[in-house]
């Protein structure tokens, strides 16, 4: 996700800001730039590409300055391109910003503005063009009074730090659900997205709570609500190393990721349900879409290609897009349909899932489609990617950078995806009243808080964890949307602890995999809530009955009677849609296995033969 620095008050400010960015690295990113107030103007400098090519650019550059902000932007709205790099500026040069976290509304405040050109295809923009008309509204200029109307405005989640040629000296920052810590130390006034930036200079930082507002000058900070009223952030003393610092305090990105689903969740669900002009009815987006809607009404057939953990995640959007706008899917692994020959035209619509886009197998399998006239529709983490390139529509989990090789909050981003793409194809084929899925749109936001309420199962799962680490052999069973998540959980496993463990459907264990059952075998069972949860409990009895140990994923209206079946329950709260069920039951697996591994004494962030990105077949 983009990182922020900001200094004032140091004579190196320029170095001290890719120092910080660097610092930053870690969390992912694709283009840099950074502004200083130099004599009477804002001097930026911005590049695509790695951070190197930030500083060959700012060689020779007057950046001699005492303040400045930087970034690194990973890119959502728009190409990573030196033109989408931040910062943005108004267009008279007075204002510069950069932001990490999307403006949902973007669209309407670049509508407010008239017939105006942009320089760039993002949502940042838009937002130093209203700190700047602000400004001008203001009698005497003030930064922090025309940054707390505009931000009084703004939707979505944002991390955004100002600085304007007015008062060349200070830096203004605005947060909300994105994370941004301020400190000052020695004369010298800091902010940054993680405290990895600042803990080389201090270590005693604050954290801003949403929507505080906090002034930073060489002489100290001044932090307020939006209204201007005095507030007080969360201030803590760091005590990590700088290691643990780009971790956030956890013992591998691994786990971090885990915890970071609820808000990577929260992001995909942003900005989709919008109007796009002022006062017209709200419609579900996606990104990018070249594909004519009337193209998209008249699909007879859809295939679903993915390889690895986003393939689970197309068996889910196979049971949403045929649920909801009532086409027939198939889901298949990229690496087999390529060699065969598949039946597709131009009314087959083709989804390609990578959180990458680089996977080769994938990418592929895509250009086959489209070499049939398929229309391609990708499910993408990284903008700019090939696939996103190559595809004829996309739609972005916003989950950020991935570092863990096993996929974790990209998974659960593209099942959220896949959800989105269900409910917009069923839109476009008018097969549901907008406000249906407005109503639907809006219980799938609840997803995050309970996601969180299935991580505070984390100590209970680790006890289970320690209980179960040397059991040879996992069997994982699930009928409907359990299914794909039993298969999910089951390749987690494997991959982070190389322990054997497979997955079933539940129905099947009778035909086959029931042999395998034995005293101290282990089979965990993915039972919430719903219409399957009867057969799940018969299939748990037979396998009880075989001398297995059964660790069983209910919801809470499930449990109890779970609890007389199982010998493990792992409660999550009841979901608001039955295929949001996934997500949550997603998580208590990844811990699962996230506890055998480390219990094991294994590296889960660089599980052994495997890649993050497979460019190769
Ligand atoms: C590799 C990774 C997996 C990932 C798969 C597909 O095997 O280790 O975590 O699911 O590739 O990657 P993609 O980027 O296409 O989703």
């Amino acid at each position: 996700m983009c990182g922020i620095i900001g200094i004032t008050g140091r004579d190196d400010a320029v170095e001290g800001i890719v120092a910080g960015l660097k610092r930053l690295e870690y969390r992912g990113y694709d283009s840099a730039g950074a502004v200083i107030p130099d004599g009477q103007q804002l001097r930026a400098v911005k590049r695509a590409g790695k951070l190197e090519e930030f500083v060959h650019a700012l060689e020779g550059q007057p950046m001699a300055s005492t303040c400045g902000i930087g970034h690194t932007r990973w890119a959502t709205h728009g190409a990573p391109t030196d033109r989408n790099a931040h910062p943005h500026l108004d267009p008279t040069g007075r204002v510069a910003v950069v932001h990490n976290g999307i403006i949902e509304n973007y669209q309407l405040l670049k509508a407010e503005l008239g017939d105006v050109r942009f320089a760039s295809d993002t949502d940042t923009e838009v937002v130093a063009y209203h700190v700047a008309r602000e400004l001008d509204a203001l009698d005497t200029p003030d930064l922090a009074e025309a940054v707390r109307r505009t931000v009084r405005r703004l939707k979505g989640a944002f991390a955004l730090c100002f600085v304007a040629i007015d008062d060349p000296e200070t830096i203004v920052v605005a947060k909300k659900e994105a994370p941004l810590i301020v400190a000052h130390a020695d004369g010298v006034g800091y902010c940054a997205s993680d405290v990895a930036a600042l803990i080389a200079h201090t270590r005693d930082v604050a954290a801003l709570l949403d929507g505080q507002v906090a002034v930073i000058r060489p002489d100290g900070l001044e932090i307020t609500d939006v209204d201007g009223n005095p507030a007080q952030p969360h201030e803590y003393t760091v005590h990590w190393d700088l290691e643990a610092a780009e971790k956030q305090g956890y013992d591998s990105f691994m786990l971090k990721e885990i915890f970071e689903q609820p808000q990577a969740v929260h992001d995909t669900l942003l900005d989709r349900h919008t109007a796009s002009e002022p006062g017209a009815a709200p419609a579900l987006h996606l990104d990018e879409l070249h594909i004519d809607e009337r193209e998209l009404a008249r699909i007879d057939k859809v295939f679903i290609l993915a390889c690895g953990t986003s393939l689970h995640a197309g068996m889910v959007g196979k049971l949403a897009i045929e649920h909801w706008a009532g086409i027939p899917v198939d889901v298949e692994v990229a690496s087999e349909f390529r060699y065969r020959d598949p039946i597709v035209d131009a009314h087959t619509l083709v989804i390609a899932i990578s959180q990458s886009g680089e996977t080769v197998d994938t990418i592929a399998a895509a250009s086959h489609a489209r070499d049939q006239r398929a229309p391609v529709l990708a499910i993408c983490n990284v903008v700019g990617s090939t696939l996103a390139r190559e595809a004829d529509g996309v739609l972005y989990t916003h989950a950020g950078p991935e570092v863990g090789v096993a996929a974790t909050k990209t998974f659960v981003t593209q099942i959220v995806g896949c959800l989105l793409t269900g409910l917009y194809l069923s839109q476009v084929r008018g097969r549901m009243f907008a406000t249906e899925t407005a109503d639907i749109l809006s219980r799938l936001q609840q997803m995050p808080a309970a996601i969180e309420q299935v991580l505070e199962l984390d100590g209970e799962i680790r006890e289970l964890a320690e209980r179960y680490k040397d059991t040879d052999y996992t069997m994982f069973i699930g009928r409907h949307a359990g299914l794909p998540i039993a298969m999910e959980g089951a390749l987690k496993l494997k991959e982070i602890s190389y322990l054997h463990a497979e997955a079933f459907p539940a129905g099947e264990m009778k035909h086959g995999p029931i042999a395998l059952i034995e005293s101290g075998s282990l089979v965990v069972a993915l039972a919430p809530g719903g219409h399957v949860f009867p057969k799940m409990v018969s299939n748990i009895q037979e396998v009880r009955a075989r001398g297995a140990s059964v660790l069983a994923i209910g919801t809470d209206g499930s449990a109890a009677d779970l609890k007389e079946h199982a010998d493990h329950v792992l409660t999550l709260p009841e979901p608001t849609h039955e295929l949001a069920t996934t997500v949550l039951s997603t998580v208590p697996l990844q811990l699962f296995a996230y506890h055998v591994a480390t219990l094991r004494g294994e590296d889960v962030d660089k599980p052994r033969n495997l890649a993050k990105t497979v460019t190769v077949e």
